[in-house]
């Protein structure tokens, strides 16, 4: 029987570390409440869905776990430290990426530029910099753009990192989205419907590269539509509906679950 070494827990999840806690957290935006009183805790390397029929709330919540959104009670911890006391760029120091329901990529700039927007400190630049840069610069700068070129193939992108946005898929948009946010070495990545818009092999792919990045202890939250990507590929998963938690456990017990059926009601999970 192998067993796992003394730096690398076991993938259960009685007594592994928690890094996301949602404690009763509502949100209205001045109406009626569109999150209420949602609490759950997510897992450390894990891969956690969160699924719900249109409007339940998902990206709203992801908007609070990302300090895009502050919630209108309860709070959000991660790594212990509650959100309302950060700044959202200090949100990177905790090493939280994300990418977006609908992407957000600059049209403008190659494939390789937008992945390095993603960088933490960004490229070193300006002015006097361009002029005398130091060694200790260019070394930084080559670094990052390795990162970058190896990011993008990572995802699967088979063309060259110059190539400008225009010229791919949206099924290859939605991967480099993925590049970018993955740039910042996150330790929790927050994804909003990252396989929206694929094609069935494309969805496949990207159900293996979520599988990947847990397996290097990145804990994913996943919001995804596609019951089967969510089955294949998540160690747990958290049903909204209606801005309420209803159910939550593993990807078999949710299917299960009498509450979970009824929200989907004419949908197949
Ligand atoms: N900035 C906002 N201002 C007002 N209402 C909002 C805002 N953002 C979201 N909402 C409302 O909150 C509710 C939840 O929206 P949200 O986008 O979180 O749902 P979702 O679960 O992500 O849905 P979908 O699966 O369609 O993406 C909706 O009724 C939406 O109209
Ligand atoms: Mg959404």
């Amino acid at each position: 029987m192998s067993s796992p070494g003394p730096n690398l827990p076991a993938k259960t999840t009685a007594g592994a570390a928690e890094i996301v806690r949602v404690e009763a957290v509502s949100k209205d935006f001045g109406g009626p409440k569109v999150l209420e009183e949602v609490t759950f805790s997510l897992t450390r390397g894990h891969v956690h869905s969160l699924i719900g029929p249109n409007g339940a709330g998902k990206t709203t919540l992801l908007n609070i776990v990302s300090c895009l959104y502050r919630p209108s009670s309860g709070r959000v911890l991660i790594d212990g430290r509650d959100l309302a006391t950060l700044a959202p760029h200090e949100l990177a120091v905790l090493g939280v990426a994300r990418t977006f329901q609908n992407l957000k990529i600059c049209r403008n700039m190659t494939m390789l530029e937008n992945v390095l927007l993603g960088a933490h400190v960004g490229l070193q630049g300006g002015l006097w910099v361009g002029i005398f840069r130091p060694a200790s610069v260019v070394r930084r700068d080559s670094e990052l753009g390795e990162r970058a070129r190896r990011l993008i193939a990572m995802v699967g992108l088979d063309v060259t990192p110059e190539t400008m946005p225009d010229a791919l898929s949206y099924g290859a948009l939605k991967r480099l989205e993925l590049a970018r946010a993955l740039m910042n070495e996150p330790a929790l990545l927050l994804l909003d419907e990252p396989a929206a818009g694929l094609n069935p092999s494309e969805k496949l792919e990207m159900g293996r590269l979520i599988g990947r990045l847990a397996e290097q202890r990145i804990t994913v939250v996943l919001i995804e539509h596609d019951m089967k990507l969510v089955m294949g590929v998540s160690d747990h998963v958290v049903v909204l509906n209606y801005g309420r938690r209803i159910a939550e456990g593993t990807p078999h017990a949710v299917a299960r679950d009498p509450d979970v059926i009824a929200a989907y009601l004419g949908t197949r999970l």
